[in-house]
């Protein structure tokens, strides 16, 4: 079945591939501060250079152009515009040098699909706090509201945010990623609260200012693994492992998609762990009846980046010291009897991917889906001879994207591969390659070469996936769910 109007497409963001980290005028982002301490990154790496795709447009776009996909998906970077954070700030060659990106796609007819934030923070702005700070939401209303007028007449489908989950947890719970704030009890529900009011204030600054002329949409890309029940026929199990999905997906998307609210399962166990610790009031901050109001159905499409599935059971944490399971009580697992890929704990397990869907499909109402991120990694030494990934995972992923699409009756729109390019992969630095094009990271040029799987993937793409019917199963439908 061809599907006509999919959005086929590649994605990239602003941190992993630009470099010129301080580059005519820029500011400095949480991540450029944070990998430059010694000690953070895999082999002291950082994003000064990157691909260099800052000095570098015409490459990008060149591969862009040759892999003929619909939609490029990247991100701004907010001090590359702003370097303090501030709209007073304003860096005018920044701006440049996303027009003529821009315009590079719009003259070669690949639709811009632009993530307003993908995780670095301008460093002046953690500096009074960051997320945890309330008067984030009116700093990145300010942002937007310029990126819109300067950008929208090109711009018609905007992200928001890039998996507020990993700001959230990750680098406020967790303390793994920037600013490295390790308070799993409280900063994540506050800086979560934070993005969602700030995610809904920029998409009615949308509706109300830019929607009518300019006529795009706006969205957030969530993220979210599949969570399968250890024991399905135990009820605990099942039920821990939809608690895992409301806590990480449903956290933001319950909020936007659903009623303005947190689901029930992350109020009542975060409100029953804090009665336990005597406390006077839930650490899950609350919504205002307005609030909810204000924030219900502030996304025009689903958004979701994923990449692998996990086994979860049932854990009774209790009062126990803060860890993954604190306020959720489950534990996950991998599941190791799927590929493995080169980064650990991303098993590529395709049958999880069309539950995750039909899960959103049923919990969300049906909504328009768009997969913004999925892919798969190998190591660095790989160029671009990846035909294991050729072959395998990603011929069944795309593979069974279709089949949620023509068999479960799931909205699927369009599929963003990530990534264009190998990049900067965050705490692994260079040693993990994402990329459908291999990069020369030691070569002053940064060349680019297309590695097998891109081609691969310019078939899959100009068929519509068609030829590529589960080449595994004697019967043309997939064996593996
Ligand atoms: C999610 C993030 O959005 C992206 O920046 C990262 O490189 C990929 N996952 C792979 O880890």
């Amino acid at each position: 079945m061809a599907l006509w109007g999919f959005e086929w497409g590649v994605s990239s963001s602003a941190y992993q591939v630009e470099g010129g980290w301080n580059a005519d005028g820029k500011g400095a982002s949480v991540w450029d501060t944070f990998t430059h301490k010694p000690g953070s990154i895999v082999n002291n790496a950082n994003g000064d250079v990157a691909c260099d795709s800052y000095h570098r447009a015409d490459e990008d776009l060149y591969m862009l152009r040759a892999l003929r996909v619909k939609s490029y998906r990247f991100s701004l970077s907010w001090p590359r515009i702003f370097p303090d954070g501030s709209r007073a700030s304003l860096n005018q060659q920044g701006v440049n040098y996303y027009n003529k990106l821009i315009n590079g796609l719009v003259a070669s007819n690949i639709t811009p699909m632009v993530t307003l934030h993908h995780w670095d923070l301008p460093q002046a702005l953690q500096d009074i706090g960051g997320w945890e700070n309330v008067s984030m939401i009116n700093y990145f209303d300010e942002f937007c509201d310029f990126c819109f007028a300067t950008f929208g007449d090109r711009v018609k489908f905007w992200m928001t945010f890039n998996e507020p989950y990993v700001i959230a947890w990750v680098a406020h719970g967790q303390g793994l990623l920037p600013p490295g704030i390790k308070n799993p009890g409280y900063a994540p529900y506050q800086v979560a609260h934070n993005l969602i009011k700030a995610h809904a204030k920029v998409y009615h600054i949308y509706d109300e200012r830019y929607r009518k002329t300019q006529g795009g949409l706006v969205s957030i890309s969530l993220n979210a693994d599949w969570v399968e029940p250890k024991d399905v026929d135990v009820f605990r199990e099942v039920a821990a492992a939809d608690r895992a999905l409301q806590f990480r997906l449903g956290w933001f998307a319950h909020p936007i998609f659903k009623n303005g609210d947190y689901p029930d399962a992350m109020k009542w166990m975060v409100g029953n762990k804090s009665e336990l610790q005597g406390l006077p009031a839930s650490r899950l901050p609350a919504f205002t009846d307005e609030e909810k109001e204000y924030i219900q159905g502030t996304a025009d499409v689903f958004c979701i980046n994923t990449y692998t599935s996990e086994i979860v059971h049932h854990v009774t944490s209790l009062l126990s010291p803060p860890s993954y399971d604190y306020d959720q009580d489950v534990r996950e697992a991998e599941m190791d009897d799927s590929p493995a890929t080169a980064m650990k704990g991303l098993r590529v397990v395709p049958w999880g991917l069309r539950r995750l869907l039909n899960w959103i499909k049923e919990e969300y109402g049906n909504p328009e889906i768009y997969i913004t991120e999925n892919g798969m990694s190998t190591d660095s030494k790989t160029t671009v001879d990846d035909t294991d990934r050729e072959t395998g995972a990603e011929n069944m992923n795309c593979h069974l994207f279709l089949l949620a699409h023509n068999l479960d009756g799931v909205k699927l729109k369009g599929y963003i591969a990530w990534s264009l390019l190998d990049s900067f992969e965050w705490l692994n630095g260079y040693s993990i390659g994402f990329g459908l094009h291999h990069v020369d990271f030691n070569h002053p040029e940064r060349p680019r070469t297309p590695k097998r799987s891109a081609h691969y993937y310019y078939d899959i793409m100009r068929n519509n996936a068609a030829a590529h019917r589960a080449p595994w199963s004697r019967s043309g439908s997939c064996s593996c769910c």
